[in-house]
């Protein structure tokens, strides 16, 4: 699918993968409006073609005014990526006691429900648009991670959170095939980004050590140059695809 002269919504797009994600977007020709909270909107950089909206994934109300804004800016709404997202880590027993329920509910809210709460309402607007060819009318790309398959310890709650992005990958382009949307998720290894910002350099090098091939962290703008690779291809659909050179992660 082109993307020139579309719009696109991405969440988590103030930072990180979803950063570079609306910036890979915006230098290909969309007009990209890059969803997140006001706290990181605060501190994202400026970036010419990407308008950046506030809202939490986990209120229907403001993802609607969201993709109104974006539905309703002179182009069609045809790209969303799913990058919002939290990965905290809590074992199930620990010195500190039991899992903490909150903790969970709060996981499953934003990585999953926030995920498919963005893709309802975006699902709702592309529907509106004028088909393309094949009665194609855009494209929504999710994240999920490898942790949803290899969850190590502590990671009960993101890989519960993930694993339910990718359950929902293949029944919603299902739903929404006969809206001509394509449904898609990626599932990142080990990217370099904030949400590892508080790893030290050692632990960095460990991780890195563990990788096939290439022996490294993933950089942002290789998760962007495969979100545009799906969007570009209209024959894939309702595939979760890995990005991680070949890591499969141990227990800890
Ligand atoms: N970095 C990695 O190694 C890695 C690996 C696998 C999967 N992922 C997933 O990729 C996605 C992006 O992660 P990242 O590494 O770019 O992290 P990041 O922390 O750099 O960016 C995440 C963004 O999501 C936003 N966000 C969080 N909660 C939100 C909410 N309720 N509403 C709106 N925005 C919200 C944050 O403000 C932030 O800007 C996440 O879903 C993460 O789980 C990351």
């Amino acid at each position: 699918m082109q993307i020139t002269d579309t719009a696109a919504l991405v969440t988590g797009g103030a930072s990180g993968l979803g950063g570079a994600t609306a910036k890979a977007l915006a230098a290909k020709g969309a007009r990209v409006f890059a969803l997140d909270l006001g706290g990181s909107i605060e501190k994202a950089e400026t970036v010419e073609g990407v308008t950046y909206v506030e809202a939490d994934v986990t209120d229907p109300e403001q993802v609607q005014a969201a993709v109104d804004t974006a539905a309703g800016s002179g182009v069609p709404l045809r790209t969303v990526v799913n990058c919002a997202g939290i990965g905290p880590s809590a074992r199930i027993l620990s010195k500190k006691g039991r899992h903490d329920l909150a903790l969970y509910a709060k996981v499953i809210q934003i990585n999953l429900i926030g995920t498919f709460n963005v893709l309802t309402i975006a699902a709702e607007a592309i529907a509106a648009t004028e088909p393309l060819a094949d009665d194609a009318r855009g494209v929504i790309i999710n994240t999920a991670s490898i942790a949803a398959f290899d969850g190590q310890i502590g990671q009960v709650a993101y890989s519960s959170s993930k694993g339910g992005v990718v359950g929902l990958t293949l029944p919603a382009a299902r739903d929404l095939s006969t809206s001509g949307i394509r449904v898609l998720t990626i599932a990142p290894g080990i990217v370099d980004t904030p949400m590892l910002a508080t790893v030290s350099d050692e632990f960095r090098a460990t991780l890195s050590a563990g990788i096939p091939f290439p022996k490294r962290l993933a950089r942002p703008d290789e998760y962007a140059q495969l979100a545009l690779s799906l969007i570009d291809h209209d024959y894939l659909n309702g595939e979760v695809v890995r990005m991680d050179g070949a890591l499969r992660m141990a227990p800890r």
